[in-house]
């Protein structure tokens, strides 16, 4: 019998890590929304790079586990205490626990962020996890100043581009990675100055010349155990690499001994969710990434739309490395 008190949902559940078919997608029930949370009929859902990690079982998680970390969607019901939000607003969350691969979902009301009416709903998923990310990046992390020279790899993917983007229009130089002659194009079309490919031999060397021989005052690595010994070699004298993902695997154990070797470097290894832990702060820099995305400094460009029943699809397209752009996960 249904319970009159529950909605009827769809959500992805991971019983086991492995490949992408681990993923089962089961009829929920979803209780009224609790004290503090809201009901969201959710319109679209965003892929995200961690979404493999964590599948792959390479980021713990307890399970079973849904899975996923953005979506937007619609506030069909609102819970005891909440105040700030209404039926029918549009919202987005990237860190409101996991489980985003859903088609309704009760959240904190405190981790929603309305989206404004000129973006619509696909376009901010597609971007807006990536771009929260580019924001602490550059304006946090290292912030980016005229006459810098940035290092960005894998500037072809979803982060990437809107990083090429956002540090160059801070007025950096702009040095972009990227693993075949394609996506360089590509990421010289994100805001690259110039485009390194990375996949062959002396791309160090090649990095180097494009700085006119100064180096990176900052290295955005996201790419981990290919990249990163030459992170460090690319990176300028006092200069930062910042290792934010390990799209290739882990780095390598080493010394801390060669960060004073290559240049009394700094070296540190930062995450979106502390950046947006509290609301207030979450909501600002929302409001810094809505206006970059309608200044027209961060573009939008879905790559492919996935139906909630074909996410394996997007885990594959994003592992084979022939992706370059944003996927979006439609409910
Ligand atoms: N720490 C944080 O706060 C944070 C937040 C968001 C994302 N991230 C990280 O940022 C990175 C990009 O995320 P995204 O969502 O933008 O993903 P994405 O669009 O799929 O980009 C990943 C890129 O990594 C490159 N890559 C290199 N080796 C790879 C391999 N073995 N398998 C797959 N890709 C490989 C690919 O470019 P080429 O083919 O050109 O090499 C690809 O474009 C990920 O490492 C993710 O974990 C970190």
């Amino acid at each position: 019998m249904t319970d009159p008190h529950t909605t009827q949902g769809r959500a992805i559940v991971l019983d086991r890590f492995g490949e992408a078919d681990v993923m089962t997608l089961r009829a929920v029930q979803l209780a009224a929304p609790a004290p503090d949370e809201v009901q969201l009929k959710q319109t679209a859902i965003g892929f995200n790079f961690i979404d493999i990690y964590q599948r792959a079982g390479k980021y713990a998680l307890p399970l079973p586990s849904g899975l996923g970390h953005e979506a937007a969607g619609v506030v069909q019901a609102i819970g005891a205490g909440v105040t700030d939000l209404g039926v029918g607003d549009r919202v987005i969350y990237i860190n409101a626990g996991i489980g985003a691969y859903a088609d309704r979902r009760n959240v904190q009301a405190a981790k929603l962020v309305r989206i404004p009416d000129d973006i619509d709903d696909e376009d901010a998923v597609a971007i807006f996890f990536k771009a929260m990310t580019a924001q602490y990046l550059v304006r946090k992390t290292f912030p980016v100043k005229q006459g810098d020279v940035v290092l960005v790899h894998a500037a072809a993917g979803g982060v990437g581009q809107v990083l090429s983007g956002w540090a160059k229009a801070l007025g950096a130089t702009v040095i972009g990675t990227a693993g075949s002659p394609e996506k360089c194009r590509i990421a010289k079309e994100a805001g690259c100055h110039h485009a390194v490919n990375y996949s062959e031999e002396g791309w160090v060397d090649r990095v180097i010349e494009a700085s006119g021989g100064r180096k990176a005052n900052v290295v955005y690595d996201s790419v981990g155990k290919h990249t990163f010994l030459g992170s460090l070699d690319c990176a300028a004298k006092f200069g930062m690499v910042v290792l934010f993902g390990a799209a290739s695997g882990p780095v390598p154990d080493f010394d801390p001994e060669l960060l004073n070797k290559k240049g009394c470097l700094f070296l540190t290894r930062p995450s979106v969710f502390p950046h947006n832990a509290d609301t207030a702060t979450f909501r600002a820099n929302a409001a810094e990434v809505f206006k970059a995305m309608q200044d027209g400094v961060i573009d939008v460009s879905i790559a492919s739309r996935v139906g909630l029943d074909h996410v394996a699809d997007a885990h594959r397209l994003a592992e084979s490395r022939k992706n370059a752009g944003a996927i979006v996960i439609v409910p």
